[in-house]
């Protein structure tokens, strides 16, 4: 044990205070603490051998000791607060605003072209007084196919590559796909309510194909079915047509050519004409069009008088009520509106080109 002597008073104050001037962390100035002034700490050793000591040297010795502890201890503090100090100016130094750097800006997210389209289809048809419908995106041969007047061989089959599903009925037919159009929805809403029938289906559809600018194994179609006793073709022309003008500008002008869809008759293409050329290019143009390859038209969907047999099949008297379908693609609507060449951006994820719109 150490004595109480003034000299080892001295000596060890001396070394404590020397030690501290050096330390510059808060975590070694506890062990400073610890190590000098703690229970089982240097001074507080010398401390209790003063005990030890006859009454005179205990005074003496004892207030020297006193001194000494309170040195300790005011320099322990002057010197936390240093430290202190100094963290809070480099901190101040270190985390200055600077108001000049660019912000971050947050991920912002946004509706898919897709998406955007089919609503402002939607949007347009609910204005002429169309409800918006969905179905099932699993179908049963039933309505995909047989409801619509393609029975089972017929070659009419072939107009549609069909992702069949994978479970057989006793019958051994494979009697569920993946809808191939949204088609299907216009005999399960006619089986489901009576006449006047006003919808449009916006939906997802499949089909065996082998991809290409023009063709994806997914894409959306939008069906519209209107029923009533009365409908004319007439009524098919003017609803397609507005819907033209609404989407693709008031100036737009249509044109329609016979088409064959098993279930309607008669059947047709609809075109408008090209909103890059203003149709021009028909007449041939210098450089030629893009959007319509010279020809002035762009097909922008199918449609047709539903036929007689479709509305028999949902109970529907044909000779009593007739009808109007037609059926479009958005990515291609969206394609023609935005210019965009390649039907495989809308589904490759690439958020460069879904940024866009
Ligand atoms: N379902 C047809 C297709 O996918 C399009 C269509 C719908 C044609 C309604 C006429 C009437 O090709």
């Amino acid at each position: 044990m150490v004595q109480p002597t003034q000299q080892n008073i001295e000596d060890l104050a001396g070394a404590a205070l020397a030690e501290l001037s050096a330390l510059d962390s808060l975590e070694s100035l506890e062990q400073w603490r610890i190590a000098y002034l703690g229970r089982r700490g240097s001074l507080t050793v010398v401390l209790r051998g003063l005990a030890g000591l006859d009454i005179e040297e205990r005074r003496r010795i004892g207030a020297l000791a006193n001194q000494a502890k309170q040195s300790l201890e005011s320099g322990l503090e002057a010197r936390t607060r240093e430290i202190n100090e100094a963290a809070l100016l480099r901190a101040a130094q270190e985390d200055r605003l600077d108001v000049t750097l660019p912000g971050r800006y947050p991920a912002e997210g946004r509706l898919h072209p897709t998406t955007q389209i089919v609503r402002e289809i939607c949007a347009a048809f609910a204005g002429m007084g169309f409800s918006v419908v969905e179905g099932p995106e699993v179908e049963w041969d039933h309505y995909n196919f047989e409801m619509l007047n393609i029975p089972k061989g017929h070659p009419a089959r072939d107009m549609w590559n069909t992702l069949w599903v994978d479970y057989t009925n006793e019958a051994g037919e494979q009697p569920m796909l993946l809808r191939t159009h949204t088609s299907p929805m216009q005999a399960r809403v006619m089986e489901s309510r009576r006449p006047p029938v006003r919808v449009i289906v916006p939906g997802k559809c499949y089909r065996y194909e082998a991809t290409d600018a023009t063709h994806e194994w997914h894409f959306y179609q939008v069906e519209g079915l209107a029923v009533d006793e009365g409908i004319t073709f007439a009524n098919l022309k003017g609803t397609l047509y507005e819907f033209a003008r609404r989407l693709f500008g008031e100036e737009r002008r249509v044109r329609f050519r016979c088409d064959y869809f098993p279930f309607v008759e008669p059947g047709v293409d609809m075109s408008i004409d090209c909103f890059a050329c203003q149709g021009a290019s028909g007449q041939a143009q210098d450089g030629g069009c893009r959007i319509c390859r010279d020809s002035g038209w762009i097909e922008i969907m199918g449609a047709g008088m539903v036929h007689p047999r479709v509305l028999s099949g949902v109970g529907y008297d044909p000779d009593k009520y007739t009808g109007f379908a037609f059926g479009l693609g958005p990515e291609r609507i969206a394609m023609l509106k935005y210019g965009i060449d390649d039907i495989r951006h809308f589904y490759a994820n690439d958020l460069r080109f879904l940024r866009q719109f």
